[in-house]
């Protein structure tokens, strides 16, 4: 009877590693998606039109993820954040940023675990999401602790910027980009800083991870463009003509996602002197631009 929850669970992660190597072998096999037309016909984006662009409302439920509070922000997810099934989230994150359908179907059933709620008939609003030291963790690049900052539905605009400034690299058409050594940067002096400025700090292995995965998603989905992360951060905002930057057939596996998750995380060094400072005050910036 006690097995049938940890045996479920283990077949069911064996059932999506298999799941997950099929998909990375179907984008071995398949030709990447055409530049220009990676989101389907018939969805919110293709050929780079999003649909209208309202900022959250007094009363409208947001979180500590940029990517989810911008679909949300732009009416793919319901624009008040609230009564989203985990099924539609699956659904949604998969046609808008294509990732691939594993990665899709994973996290909602995390999210579900995380909240004890079912993610077959379960819902949930999006401030849900910031349980602390669930999904969300403390040292994040977007937002201040939740210590600082109990409303971890806006980004912090300084954080934002600082963030934004360290990028380094280029491609061949000028763009600047983050890259894996910059995200890895500001990861380690975000933790020390963190660490240092508050009385609550907390950061597991796990949620280490957690922070490598989300800030792998700026260099995977988006490319690591800075003029494209400027909107999507600073405003959670999906700019238009703006496309995912992954264009396998069968979108962002979980396997491939971790390789760059990887790399950001070994190259994390959390012994650089602090120097991103805390805002004590949240008024000071909390707004944002996404009020
Ligand atoms: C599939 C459902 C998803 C859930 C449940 C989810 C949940 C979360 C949560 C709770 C956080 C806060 C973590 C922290 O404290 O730093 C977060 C942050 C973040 N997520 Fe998501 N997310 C999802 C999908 C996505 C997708 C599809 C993208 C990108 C396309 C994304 C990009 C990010 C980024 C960039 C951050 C900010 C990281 C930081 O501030 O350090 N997320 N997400």
């Amino acid at each position: 009877m006690f097995l049938i929850t940890p045996l479920k669970k283990l077949l069911s992660s064996i059932f999506l590693i298999f799941w997950d190597v099929s998909l990375n072998i179907g984008n071995l096999l398949t030709p990447k998606r055409r530049a220009g037309f990676v989101i389907p016909k018939g969805h919110p984006g293709f050929e780079g039109k999003w649909p209208e662009f309202i900022p959250p409302q007094d009363g409208d439920s947001r979180c500590s993820c940029p990517a989810l509070n911008a679909m949300a922000n732009h009416g793919i997810l319901p624009r008040d954040g609230k009564n989203i099934s985990f099924k539609e989230l699956n659904k949604k994150v998969r046609e808008t940023y294509n990732f691939g359908p594993s990665f899709c179907y994973f996290v909602p059933n995390f999210a579900a675990d995380m909240l004890k709620r079912s993610y077959s008939k379960g819902t949930f609003n999006l401030k849900d999401l910031d349980l602390h030291n669930g999904i969300e963790h403390d040292a994040s690049l977007t937002r201040q602790d939740v210590y600082f900052q109990p409303d971890q539905g806006k980004p912090d605009i300084p954080l934002v910027k600082e963030l934004l400034a360290s990028a380094t690299g280029k491609d061949k058409d000028g763009n600047v980009l983050l890259t894996s050594e910059d995200l890895a940067k500001v990861s380690g002096k975000r933790r020390a800083a963190a660490r240092d400025s508050n009385p609550e700090f907390t950061l597991a292995t796990e949620h280490k991870m957690f922070g490598s995965s989300n800030s792998s998603t700026l260099l995977t989905i988006f490319g690591g463009r800075v003029k494209d992360l400027e909107p999507i951060l600073l405003e959670e905002r999906i700019p238009d003509g703006w496309e995912p930057r992954i264009r396998e057939r069968l979108g962002l596996t979980i396997l491939a996602f971790n390789k760059t998750v990887l790399g950001v995380e070994t190259r994390t060094k959390e012994d650089t002197p602090a120097s991103v400072a805390p805002t004590t005050n949240p008024e000071s910036n909390a707004g944002g631009v996404a009020t």
